[in-house]
């Protein structure tokens, strides 16, 4: 029996709704937890919401409750945002849950019992967005690189944790197990990290600033800092210190997390837990987690995801649309565990057709529609093997073997593609068996006998193995099989070589599992939302041919910018898409109306004035930043540019 599988997600703050990074990271822990239930692991998978803290204190005042009311509020859309993605968590922790107070003011209190926390006056540059004191080195241009803010030189008498004195421990921790943190590029940046050196943790915050946190035991005057606070969630949803589930689960913990919390998982979670190893005389081995599993970052139309941008994307929205199988599918398989990836609602319905409809859908309903008109649905007793089912035989049991491999690596895209190299092969060994012409011959009976079997093993196991990740899809296709339901351990059954379906079992008819998705109409849809945001009427105040004063004129930004690139946009005559340097941290896209006056090329290089605080809009799916001025001529449009070179990001007044 393998060792229990603990996988945990991070614990989302209550300031924000949830959206598709947050399910996403959810998906992959479901995935993973059944991935594990199916390989007949013990499994126990925890998520919740991380609820004190500067960021939730503002966001409540800001509307104008209690963080207590806020976090209620928010925590609840996360917690039954859950079930309808089919996510299946043991354990929803709240930081805010009356045991989980408990056990982070007993580990207070052991690690100052044990001489790792001090009082100290400090001065540092403090992020809210991130919740820490960035060190200069991980600003850029003086602001927070994640959070494109300045942060707030803060100067006040604290609490300390002795992170530093854990640095060389770490760090031989991290070589001598080198998938510690895993993918390895993560791994590098830790020890990268490390070699700069480590300060000392800032672990509470005076009651004079900030009053929503857990008391500080040995001081009544402070709360305790949000990250010492959140990342214990991963204990206390055990019952440490001695709850069953600690001995069964902790020695087996995997983390989840996306690469902006790296370092509090991989630096400050390890020391603190050293530390408690420390104070109750144990092996720092006792308490490590096992794996920290870092994902990359989606992006949208290749924008970051932001409230700013207006394109956060709500994943119940696609869902709805698509469904919650294909949803889980498409992000599993198109983001490449470990690196950024980029949505688009364009590319998930492409993988839709071509992945769902036509690969699995087609070899499912095309074989089961065989075996109903030559054998009425019954499995056959499989004829003479030939060679070309022996290839197809032994590729099942490599992609088999690779399945288990990626997926206990986390490397979901690859596990994915590799099923799907068997299901390609599946469709191709339809194609030269033919099994059409081989009914037409009742000497050749046998052998159709053998295709079809085979072909219906074959689908048996691919039903196995997209459980994870499709378990509505898995077993619809396991009870149009008449193998009944996909239980936990069966991946095992089929390591071992056993067939699931035995010969003169009835099958049944088989449904449209994926019906394909008439692009032209998701491009007319769209085509139409952009018109309608087009033509709407405008606001009333802008309608009104009136004069505006000089106040209402300053709110309009106008900036001067340098065209970095500009490029035609498919099937779209009238916009460029245009990348625009305007003196800003990142270029700007955006899109303009000039297609049909400018080539790209002449555009490239040319200075422009822009609208630099338009509300960004999606045209074609791409987000727009902003909006180019041109003067509309008798000829047609002519883009407005200053007479002289002028520096990029200049005020027009
Ligand atoms: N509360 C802390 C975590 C404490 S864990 C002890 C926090 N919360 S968060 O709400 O900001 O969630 C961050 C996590 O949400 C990321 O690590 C990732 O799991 C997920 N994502 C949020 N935006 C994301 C993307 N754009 N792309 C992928 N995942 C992202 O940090």
């Amino acid at each position: 029996m393998s060792q229990p599988f603990y996988i945990t997600t991070p614990i989302y703050y209550v300031n924000a709704e949830p959206h598709l990074g947050h399910a996403y990271t959810t998906i992959v822990a479901d995935v993973a937890s059944r991935f594990h239930r199916l390989a007949g692991d013990e499994v126990r998978f925890q998520t919740g919401t991380d609820e004190h803290g500067d960021k939730i204190a503002q966001a409540a005042q800001e509307r104008g409750v209690t963080p207590q009311q806020y976090a209620d509020q928010i925590s609840g859309k996360f917690r039954h945002l859950w079930p309808e993605l089919h996510i299946t968590n043991d354990k929803f922790i709240r930081t805010t849950d009356a045991d989980h107070k408990q056990v982070v003011t007993s580990i207070l209190q052991k690690v100052y019992d044990a001489g790792d926390i001090y009082f100290a006056k400090y001065g540092g540059h403090y992020c809210v967005g991130c919740e820490r004191f960035l060190t200069e080195h991980e600003m850029e241009g003086g602001k927070c690189p994640d959070h494109g803010t300045v942060p707030v030189y803060q100067e006040e008498e604290n609490y300390f944790f002795r992170m530093s004195n854990y640095t060389e421990q770490l760090k031989a921790h991290i070589e001598a197990h080198p998938d510690f943190i895993r993918p390895e590029r993560y791994k590098n940046e830790v020890l990268s990290m490390l070699e700069q050196g480590l300060e000392d943790l800032c672990i509470s915050r005076p009651k004079t600033r900030l009053t929503w946190g857990i008391d500080l035991p040995f001081d009544p005057n402070y709360v305790t800092y949000v990250w010492f606070d959140a990342l214990i969630n991963y204990l206390t949803g055990l019952g440490w210190p001695d709850g069953d589930n600690m001995a069964k689960f902790w020695p087996g913990a995997q983390h989840l997390i996306a690469k902006d919390i790296l370092k509090p998982h991989a630096i400050f979670w390890p020391t603190m837990l050293m530390s408690l190893a420390r104070a109750e005389g144990r092996p720092a081995q006792d308490y490590l987690y096992q794996h920290l599993n870092v994902h990359g970052y989606w992006n949208v139309d290749q924008a970051k995801m932001s409230k700013s941008l207006g394109n956060v994307v709500r994943p119940l929205e696609l869902a709805e649309i698509y469904g919650v199988e294909a949803f889980r599918y498409f992000v599993m398989r198109e983001m490449s565990f470990g690196l950024d990836s980029s949505f688009s609602e364009q590319l998930l319905v492409e993988r839709y057709n071509s992945d769902l409809a036509n690969d699995l859908g087609n070899l499912f309903s095309r074989v089961l529609n065989m075996l109903h008109k030559y054998r009425g649905g019954v499995v056959p007793q499989p004829g003479p093997e030939q060679p070309q089912d022996a290839e197809l035989a032994k590729l099942a049991e490599a992609v088999l073997a690779e399945y288990r491999r990626e997926n206990e690596r986390f490397s979901f895209h690859k596990a994915l593609a590799s099923v799907w190299s068997l299901i390609g092969a599946a469709n191709k060994y339809v194609v030269v068996s033919e099994p059409w012409t081989l009914d037409k011959d009742p000497a050749l009976a046998p052998r159709l006998d053998r295709v079809l079997h085979d072909l219906c093993q074959l689908l048996a196991k691919v039903a196995v193995m997209i459980r994870p990740v499709m378990p509505l899809t898995a077993e619809k296709m396991a009870g149009v099989l008449g193998l009944g339901s996909i239980e936990p351990g069966m991946l095992a059954l089929l390591e071992k070589g056993q067939a699931l379906l035995a010969p003169g079992s009835q099958t049944h008819q088989p449904p449209a599992l994926f019906p394909r998705i008439d692009t032209k109409k998701v491009q007319a849809k769209a085509a139409k939302a952009e018109q309608k945001a087009d033509t709407k009427p405008a606001p009333k105040a802008a309608a009104e041919p009136t004069e505006i004063s000089i106040e209402q004129f300053g709110q309009v930004k106008l900036k001067v910018a340098t065209v970095l690139t500009a490029e035609r946009i498919p099937k779209a005559d009238k916009i460029l898409k245009l990348t625009l340097d305007a003196g800003e941290d990142e270029p700007r896209t955006v899109v303009a109306g000039v297609a049909q006056h400018y080539a790209p090329e002449e555009l490239v290089g040319l200075q422009v004035v822009i609208v630099a605080n338009l509300k960004p809009a999606k045209l074609r799916g791409i987000t727009s930043q902003g909006m180019v001025l041109a003067a509309v001529g008798p000829d047609g449009l002519c883009v407005v540019s200053p007479s002289k070179p002028t520096p990029v990001g200049s005020q027009v007044r």
